[in-house]
């Protein structure tokens, strides 16, 4: 049976800690190794984790510095490191089939690509020179990214700078990451995915009712079970991801504050936004400062998703303990944005997210207009430095659309829901079934190929995926 809600205190993720540091550079050093979790009342889980634990380590850049990682595979298969939001090289950006070969031996693909990368350890080598903000890692295997990060391998990596230093946001216990995805378990609390094969080795892909992609009945906040958190009556500053497979959350405050947002995926906004609920989709992330200060000790505060039903109708709540001293400010200037111009645009492409025009298995697959991913073929070319408009198109289910390398700000967009704030520089974008968006694209600093796909991981396994290169 599932734990009852709001019983087991909130985990916060470690952070880790540099192996070494010189005059530019921070060394980290991670296994991804199997490892036990007790995430239910009296099963153990096996998860799959970075260092073993899920989430995995929380990771800290100073914008300007080089960070390294080095990541070693004790897993039996291999793995993709792919740090999402990062503006870093191509090369060190994990592509899909750009592999970490288990310490144990090379394992082929079905894409005759299995001997592509490297065995047991590599370093992952980051140049971080990109605003403040809030990314995350996660694994990108070709073919086997939802059921490997469905067990466990994702974490957070926080990039800072002297801007959102200066601003006196809430800091140190009083800025939280919260990881929000949805798990099912079986009855032995093993973590229940319905892959075609269980080994992950052989055929990709789920079973025909999971097409749509996999949902859990259990929501999870940093991998525990409907938590809670103790507050004082002061701001704090929360870092909310959906990492869920095909979750999407739409998340209120039931009786208590507003969320105000300062960040989007990307990094800080120009100015604060109020709003009652915020949609997240799968892949994206809002930076929010939550006041409790007009709340009494002993007020329960629970973080509800509107758009779930039954036991994912909840998410999480906060106890106020009583009254603190609060010296976090809440600027009403966050950073300076540069604003993309209509009259800037060089080039204009529209990509349509749907089912169909390819099949696998005598299953039709999700395709980006009308094709199927093939790493050997390349869907764009786009001048580094240049503005693009794209215009997005989301049909036959809900598709966020997130881009590798690069950033976009959103235009406008239809079939949009409410409280939606696509505002700020973004990598990731909620789209309704039914919806678009137009988005204005530049790939600034780094050249090489990428992909852009559908967040639903499902989707993404099952081909809606496509290359595109900066020249
Ligand atoms: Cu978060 Cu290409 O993924
Ligand atoms: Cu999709």
């Amino acid at each position: 049976p599932l734990p009852k809600p709001f019983q087991r205190a909130l985990p916060l993720p470690p952070v880790l800690k540099p192996v070494r540091t010189d005059a530019d550079t921070d060394y980290y050093e991670i296994t991804q190794k199997a490892a036990t979790a007790q995430i239910l009342d009296d099963l153990p889980t096996e998860i799959w984790g970075y260092e073993g634990t899920f989430p995995g380590p929380t990771i800290i850049s100073r914008r300007g510095r080089r960070t390294v990682v080095q990541h070693t595979n004790e897993l039996p298969v291999p793995v993709v490191v792919h740090l999402h939001g990062g503006r870093v090289a191509a090369d060190q950006d994990g592509y899909p089939t750009d592999y970490l070969h288990p310490v144990s031996g090379r394992v082929a693909d079905s894409h005759g690509k299995g001997l592509n990368g490297e065995q047991g350890s590599r370093d992952y080598v980051y140049d971080i020179d990109q605003p403040a903000a809030t990314l995350w890692y996660h694994d990108h295997r070709m073919d086997f990214t939802g059921p490997q990060v469905y067990r466990g391998l994702a974490g957070f990596h926080l990039i800072t700078d002297d801007v959102e230093q200066s601003l006196g946001l809430p800091s140190g216990e009083r800025d939280i990451p919260l990881m929000i995805a949805d798990r099912s378990f079986a009855a032995d609390g093993s973590l229940a995915y319905p892959s075609v094969d269980g080994s992950l080795l052989g055929t990709p892909g789920v079973t025909a009712d999971f097409m749509s992609g996999v949902l859990g009945d259990c929501v999870l906040v940093n991998g525990s079970p409907w938590p809670v958190l103790e507050v004082e009556a002061v701001r704090y500053r929360f870092r909310i991801l959906n990492a869920a497979n095909a979750r999407r959350f739409r998340l209120r405050l039931d009786d208590g504050p507003s969320f105000v947002q300062i960040g989007s995926d990307q990094g800080l906004l120009s100015e604060p936004v109020t709003l009652e609920r915020i949609d997240v989709a799968q892949g994206e992330r809002f930076d929010v400062v939550v006041d409790f200060s007009e709340y009494s000790a002993g007020t329960r505060i629970t973080m509800v998703n509107e758009r779930g039903e039954g036991t994912t109708a909840q998410v999480m709540q906060f106890v106020v303990s009583g009254p603190g001293k609060d010296d976090s400010r809440m600027p009403s200037r966050l950073a300076e944005l540069e604003v993309l111009s209509e009259a800037d645009v060089v080039a204009t492409r529209e990509f349509t997210f749907r089912r169909g025009g390819a099949e696998a298995h005598g299953m039709s697959l999700w395709t980006v207009n009308g094709e199927a991913f093939d790493p050997e073929r390349v869907l764009a070319q786009i001048k580094v430095g240049t503005v693009e408009r794209w215009r997005v198109i989301s049909q036959n289910n809900e598709h966020p659309f997130h881009v590798h390398l690069g950033a976009f700000q959103v235009l406008g967009s239809s079939g949009g829901t409410a409280g939606r704030s696509d505002v700020g520089w973004k990598d990731t974008v909620n789209l309704d079934n039914g919806g678009q968006a137009d988005l204005l694209v530049r790939f600034e600093e780094h050249q090489g190929l990428a992909v852009l796909h559908c967040h639903n991981l499902e989707h993404e396994d099952m081909m809606m995926m496509a290359n595109f290169e900066v020249v």
